[in-house]
């Protein structure tokens, strides 16, 4: 699947940490390195996919939890094939707002899904692909919730349906993203969201620099 010059790069962190807004910038940094990039999120990225992301956002709806692990997987299997493999294959940077590590901490940690089935799931749904880096956006879940909302919405309300689990839930899934970290230090980079996003953002280009450095792409 993947081209000599592609490279995966998946953004992680809990509600409200920046990742949007870091991704977007992201893109415009690599390219003013010359290189081809695309970026895409999950669920979502593609038409169907993003079908599935609306039953699986949309608050009015009750998710039975393995039904929600399947429709993130569904999503993510159709995303890959439309999507995600055909960049790499050109030799693109792909930058994914959120990836298999969201469903470990999400469906995993906070919704207490056996680890195991969600990586042989996330297994079947990538055909084995893993990111070559992922950086992690720390804040914490007080803080990022009701910004998430805010964001969403253009004021606070009731937010989508993950937004509206509760704090315990949250919590829960940034412990996840935690242990995820200290497990693969080597590809997951945690950074520590600023309220001023260009401070977030040179510590990423940091990170990024330092990767694409170590494989050659640029220097
Ligand atoms: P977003 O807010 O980053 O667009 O993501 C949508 C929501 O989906 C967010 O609350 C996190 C959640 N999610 C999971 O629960 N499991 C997953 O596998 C993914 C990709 C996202």
């Amino acid at each position: 699947m993947k081209n000599k010059k592609s490279v995966f790069i998946t953004i992680e962190g809990c509600e409200g940490c920046g990742k949007t807004t870091q991704s977007e910038l992201l893109k415009k940094y690599l390219q003013s390195k010359g290189l081809n990039v695309i970026l895409t999120r999950e669920p979502g990225g593609s038409v169907v996919a993003e079908q599935v992301r609306n039953i699986l956002l949309n608050p009015d709806f009750k998710v039975a939890p393995y039904c929600e692990l399947m429709l993130y997987e569904a999503s993510r299997a159709q995303h890959l094939e439309d999507i995600i493999k055909p960049n790499l294959e050109k030799g693109y940077v792909v930058i994914c707002d959120r990836f298999t590590d969201s469903t470990l901490a999400y469906q995993g940690y906070a919704r207490g899904i056996d680890k195991e089935i969600i990586k042989k799931l996330n297994n079947i749904a990538t055909l084995g692909l893993k990111p070559d880096l992922t950086i992690y956006l720390d804040i914490n879940p007080n803080k990022g919730i009701k910004k998430a909302k805010t964001i969403n919405k253009g004021k606070l309300t009731g937010g989508d349906r993950i937004e509206r689990e509760s704090l315990k839930f949250h919590n829960n899934v940034r412990k996840g993203f935690l242990e995820l970290v200290k497990k693969y230090p080597d590809r997951i980079k945690k950074i520590k969201t600023n309220e001023v996003i260009e401070k977030t953002q040179r510590q990423i280009n940091k990170e990024i620099d330092k990767f694409f450095k170590k494989k050659r792409i640029y220097v």
